[in-house]
């Protein structure tokens, strides 16, 4: 039997404790064997939580000290450039998450490190491996909506932002991206997917929450080389549950999938209809049963990730979400914030970073402190 893949797990918040924790033990072929935190909590909670092994406060200790064969990096976004970086100078394969990092730039040289290093560089997009994603895919390729015309998604958030999550490093400017960086990198990606690459973007932004430093509302829209136009939208104005909404509009029918994201751990299947002629509803939920841990051994998205990636490793095979895939929308991301900047539709390929630094000091919060603080 092939040797397990030794991971360690970089970054212990909230990524581990809510995506990846659960199914760790389910993943064959892997093995954790330490987890990095520059925490000392959070690190003790992991080691305790999860029985991980060993626990460093710097991955370049962990690499000095252990056997790693690869690194699932799972820290704040402003450090996956170094933590990635890193890995490649040690010959350690990396699943990076989502977003990849915060600009082309710092995309570019991650790749080229690991291209040079012969490493598999995956990047987290998660939502490739969900059920109920692959049933669209599948739909899509049958032809049940014919060619796909146009493409919405909304994230909104129920309450305020600040109920939602503190905003600790999202919330600040070093992140040069809020939650169009955040949560438009996975509708990006499922745009690219289901409608080819993107030309052109405009885009406005807002920061509704005074404490917030980086966006929290986005309303963009997408052109793609096919000719069809992806809009995405986040509010934190929603009043009413969280939701994930994306509505892929063809010339024969709308496949409609929505996520009541208030429950994070994604073991339910997003709910997936196929309308048809203004009056026909036809349910493609995928079958799932009440037992929530046989459903995350078998289906949970996080799982099925982890099986991708360590069979790339094992294999030296490039996997379906490259690095090349995480750049793609990480341009996508920057397009959009220089749109706004320039109040101009901006065309791919962007021929320069954008000045993201300046961007983010000029966007003023819209809502007075004392808005928060009653
Ligand atoms: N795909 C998903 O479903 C999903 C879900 C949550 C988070 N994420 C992604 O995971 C990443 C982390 O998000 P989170 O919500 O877990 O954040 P978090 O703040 O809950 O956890 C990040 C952890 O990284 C640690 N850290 C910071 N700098 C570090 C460094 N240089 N080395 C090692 N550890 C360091 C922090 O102490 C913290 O414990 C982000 O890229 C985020 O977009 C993805």
């Amino acid at each position: 039997m092939a040797a397990p893949v030794r991971l360690a797990f970089v970054g212990c918040g909230h990524c581990l404790k809510v995506s990846f924790g659960a199914v760790l033990p389910f993943v064959e072929g892997l093995e954790v064997v330490a987890a990095v935190d520059s925490s000392e909590a959070a690190l003790a909670e992991a080691l305790d939580q999860y029985g991980i092994p060993k626990g460093y406060r710097t991955l370049e200790e962990c690499l000095d000290r252990e056997q790693v064969d690869a690194a699932l990096i799972a820290a704040p976004v402003f450090a996956h450039a170094e933590l990635a970086l890193a890995c490649a100078r040690r010959g350690v394969h990396v699943l990076l998450e989502k977003p990849m990092a915060r600009t082309p730039d710092e995309c570019d040289q991650i790749i080229a490190a690991h291209r040079q290093a012969g490493t598999v560089l995956m990047v987290a997009f998660m939502k490739r491996f969900n059920r109920s994603m692959l049933q669209v895919a599948q739909l899509l390729e049958e032809g049940a909506i014919g060619q796909v015309m146009a493409i919405r998604h909304n994230w909104d958030w129920g309450g305020n932002e600040s109920a939602t999550f503190a905003p600790q490093w999202r919330g600040q400017l070093r992140t040069w991206g809020g939650h169009w960086q955040d949560h438009g990198s996975h509708s990006v990606d499922l745009a690219h997917w289901w409608a080819g690459p993107v030309s052109s973007v405009m885009a406005s932004f807002e920061i509704s929450e005074p404490h917030w430093e980086v966006e929290t509302e986005y309303n963009v829209i997408c052109t793609h080389a096919s000719g069809v136009r992806s809009t995405h939208q986040c509010t934190t104005f929603a009043h009413r549950e969280n939701e994930e909404r994306y509505l892929i509009f063809g010339e024969t029918g709308t496949i409609e999938l929505r996520h009541a994201s208030g429950v994070w751990q994604y073991t339910t299947p997003y709910e997936l209809y196929l309308h048809r002629y203004g009056r026909l509803r036809e349910n493609h939920q995928p079958p799932f049963s009440a037992n929530w841990l046989e459903e995350g051994r078998q289906f949970g998205q996080y799982k099925v990730e982890l099986d991708h990636f360590v069979e790339c490793v094992r294999q030296g095979r490039q996997p379906l979400t490259p690095g090349e895939s995480g750049r793609a929308v990480v341009e996508v991301i920057a397009a959009g914030y220089l749109s706004a900047q320039e109040g101009r539709e901006v065309r791919l390929p962007l021929e320069q970073s954008p000045d993201l630094e300046r961007f983010f000091r000029a966007l003023r919060p819209r809502l007075p402190p004392r808005y928060w603080q009653g």
